[in-house]
């Protein structure tokens, strides 16, 4: 006889990988699995930007805790700034995305290639744990203590000494795009006058520093069932859709009982400009892996409408910060100085339009805004309308600051 234990367990576990399998879907709409991101030949580079014309080259960074980034660097030669050095320009991806996220479209539609054509010098920043990154001087992917790090540590580390790396090598300041949780790390590493110092000015798309107000049912969903928790506690540390247990869960799901189209709406909102005839080509490189640990503390986020550092429990927090609470990350301690502009969506049901104000309320300074009605979260990376909506006002935020850098 069954005990009640396990009648229990059956469905937590089926709801659970339902959830987690679902989720990613939201951010990558993964299927095909078949893209090999592990060859030594397959890089960022060699994979999306050389085909298109544009010069590249690979770069590893080390961070302070050990990890091994991949950066790329990015121009054109048909770059019509005709700023000599160029400035540099550091693009930023969000959660599950990777560098490639700035390259998915076509040269016409992209950032990333946009960018490099007005001339900018392109810096492509990959995450530890994505696809693109090196991985780490000692420990294995394997290791748990290898996903032992939420976006704090993307912030603090990664963006740091990506920046660190740039600004050494153009001798010059750094002018940085984030989106989604590139936003995050943004502005959580921007508190920091030593990082904030190497950076000219920010864009933020879908800027996120609360989520209180998140409103993917979805999401919510997911966070009332504690499934951060859960999936830690069953010991999953690496949060990996492409392993085969999130492979042959997802084909069933997709292809039986859900839509996952419409379950993308619903986790990110609806996304006005997706271009549809492109999904095949988006899954052969989204969604990356990231880390359990990251998604209790966007969770904790959510449940505790903080700004604050990862939150560990009273007795390991004492230990760990010497306070009961995690600090806060003050937004109130991003430089004046420092020039911002936001671009967020009406539709964007992760970086809610109520938390986006707390976040302006929170700055010392007044962002440059541009408010899109009919975006969702996507939209900010892939619509097919994002140069005319979106990317030519961030340019010519971006070269304002240049011509009054050029200046001194
Ligand atoms: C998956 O990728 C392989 C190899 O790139 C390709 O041949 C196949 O048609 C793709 N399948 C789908 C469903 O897109
Ligand atoms: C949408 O994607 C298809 C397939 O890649 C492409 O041929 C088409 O040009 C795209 N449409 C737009 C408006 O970008």
């Amino acid at each position: 006889m069954a005990s009640p234990v396990a009648v229990v367990a059956v469905p937590l576990f089926l709801a659970l990988f339902a959830s987690l399998v679902s989720a990613q879907i939201s951010i990558g709409f993964a299927r095909n699995f078949s893209f090999d991101h592990r060859s030594p030949d397959v890089t960022l580079c060699s994979q999306l930007i050389r085909p298109a014309g544009y010069a590249c080259s690979e770069h590893t960074i080390q961070t302070d805790d050990g990890y091994l980034l991949a950066l790329q660097r990015v121009s054109s030669d048909n770059g019509n700034l005709r700023q000599n050095p160029r400035p540099p320009v550091l693009l930023q991806h969000g959660l599950f995305m990777g560098g490639d996220a700035w390259f998915l479209n076509s040269p016409e539609e992209s950032l990333g290639f946009i960018l490099a054509d007005h001339g900018f010098d392109v810096w492509v920043g990959n995450v530890r744990g994505t696809h693109w990154s090196h991985g780490h001087i000692s420990l294995s992917v394997k290791d748990k203590d290898f996903w032992d790090w939420s976006w704090q540590e993307l912030a603090l580390y990664d963006l740091a000494a990506m920046l660190r790396y740039i600004n050494a090598i153009t001798s010059s300041k750094i002018f940085v795009v984030g989106h989604s949780q590139g936003t995050i790390m943004s502005l959580a590493a921007f508190t920091q006058p030593d990082i904030a110092e190497m950076v000219e000015a920010a864009g933020l798309l879908c800027p996120i520093s609360y989520l209180e107000h998140i409103n993917s049912q979805f999401v919510l969903r997911m966070v009332n069932m504690h499934l951060d928790q859960m999936i830690l506690a069953m010991g999953f540390h690496q949060l990996n859709f492409r392993s085969d247990w999130g492979v042959n869960l997802l084909d069933s799901i997709c292809d039986g009982h859900l839509d996952c189209n419409d379950l993308l709406t619903s986790i990110t909102g609806k996304n006005c400009c997706f271009n549809n005839s492109r999904v095949d080509f988006y899954l052969e490189y989204e969604p990356h892996p990231s880390s359990a640990k990251n998604l209790r503390h966007l969770f904790q986020m959510i449940r505790k409408g903080t700004f604050s550092k990862y939150d560990y429990g009273i007795f390991k927090n004492l230990w760990q910060y010497g306070q009961l609470q995690p600090p806060e990350f003050d937004l109130g301690n991003i430089p004046e100085s420092l020039p911002l502009w936001m671009g967020y969506g009406g539709d964007d049901a992760l970086a809610d339009v109520v938390d986006v104000k707390h976040t302006l309320k929170k700055l010392r300074s007044n962002p440059e805004l541009l408010y899109l009605e009919n975006y969702g979260h996507i939209d900010f990376i892939v619509s097919v309308h994002a140069k005319e909506d979106l990317y030519n006002h961030l340019i010519s935020f971006f070269m304002s600051r240049v011509k009054s850098s050029s200046l001194r």
